[in-house]
């Protein structure tokens, strides 16, 4: 049978991302161009959060990060940090029930523990509630940096060496993918940026070394399925090479 998929978007299903993650920007800007406050683009920019995540479902795209706040995002407005945090819980609140029946596990990537209470509360209860559902896993990277999770992950290493259960020359690449909030999840095949910005703000540095990057001057709240459908295509359309030749090269590298 068909799958949705091929029905609907001419996307080959054997190579969609396994894993997309997506700078959601543009907030600000698209309130300030209509004379509203920020946080009423954060609100409009929570209705694109339910778009993707619906999308990412019915294309069968196992892992999805949305990147939500930054460790630098604290040192917006009191104002603007605690309306964000209030429209967090209220999502994590709201979705929960729908990503029950839609099989979705919920992740948090990044300081849990710098969180308020009660935001903390109803992401702990969401994150076990979900726990177990197998279709789709949605990371939302609250309060991350990169450099934060790689200084972490290398002070827990430091520790074991210091400790005498690691000697430094054993320290691999995968122990260091291990010891970051994504341990586990596959690093991300395509990176995504709205509100054209070209710059990665402290995202999944050691994961997106091969990630394909994807920038759209759209602002985040006008982001719609249709251009993330055509994200998708183009992303199908790239050659990833790993370094290595190109597939349609002969493998002496000399040119055709
Ligand atoms: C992204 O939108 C949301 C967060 C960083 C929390 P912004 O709030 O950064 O919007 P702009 O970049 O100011 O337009
Ligand atoms: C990146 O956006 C962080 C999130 C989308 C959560 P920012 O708006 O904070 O990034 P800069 O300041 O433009 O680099
Ligand atoms: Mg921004």
């Amino acid at each position: 049978m068909k799958s949705d998929v091929q029905q609907t978007h001419g996307l080959d299903p054997a190579r969609l991302p396994n894993h997309v993650a997506v700078i959601m920007d543009g907030n600000g800007r698209w309130a300030k161009k209509r004379w509203m406050n920020r946080v009423k683009g954060h609100e409009e920019g929570s209705q694109t959060v339910r778009t993707i995540v619906e999308s990412c479902r019915k294309l069968q795209i196992p892992f999805l990060t949305l990147y939500a706040f930054s460790t630098e995002n604290w040192a917006r407005p009191r104002s603007e940090v605690s309306a964000l945090m209030h429209l967090l819980k209220k999502f994590l609140t709201s979705e929960c029930e729908e990503m029950m029946e839609k099989g979705i596990c919920l992740k948090v990537l990044g300081q849990l523990e710098k969180l308020p209470e009660d935001v903390q509360a109803r992401a702990k209860k969401t994150m076990a509630a979900t726990s177990d559902n197998t279709r789709m896993t949605l990371n939302l990277a609250l309060s991350y940096g990169s450099r934060q999770e790689i200084t972490t992950a290398l002070q827990i290493l430091a520790q074991k060496v210091k400790a005498g259960d690691l000697a430094p020359e054993d320290i691999s690449e995968q122990m260091i993918s291990d010891h970051l909030y994504t341990a586990g999840i596959p690093d991300p095949d395509l990176v995504i940026r709205t509100s054209g910005e070209f710059r990665l703000s402290n995202f999944l540095l050691w994961q997106s070394a091969y990630a394909e990057l994807f920038i759209t001057p759209t602002l985040w709240p006008d982001f719609t399925r249709a251009e993330f459908i055509e994200i998708l295509t183009h992303y199908q359309k790239r050659d990833r090479r790993f370094g290595k030749v190109a597939c349609s090269m002969p493998s002496d590298g000399s040119p055709q």
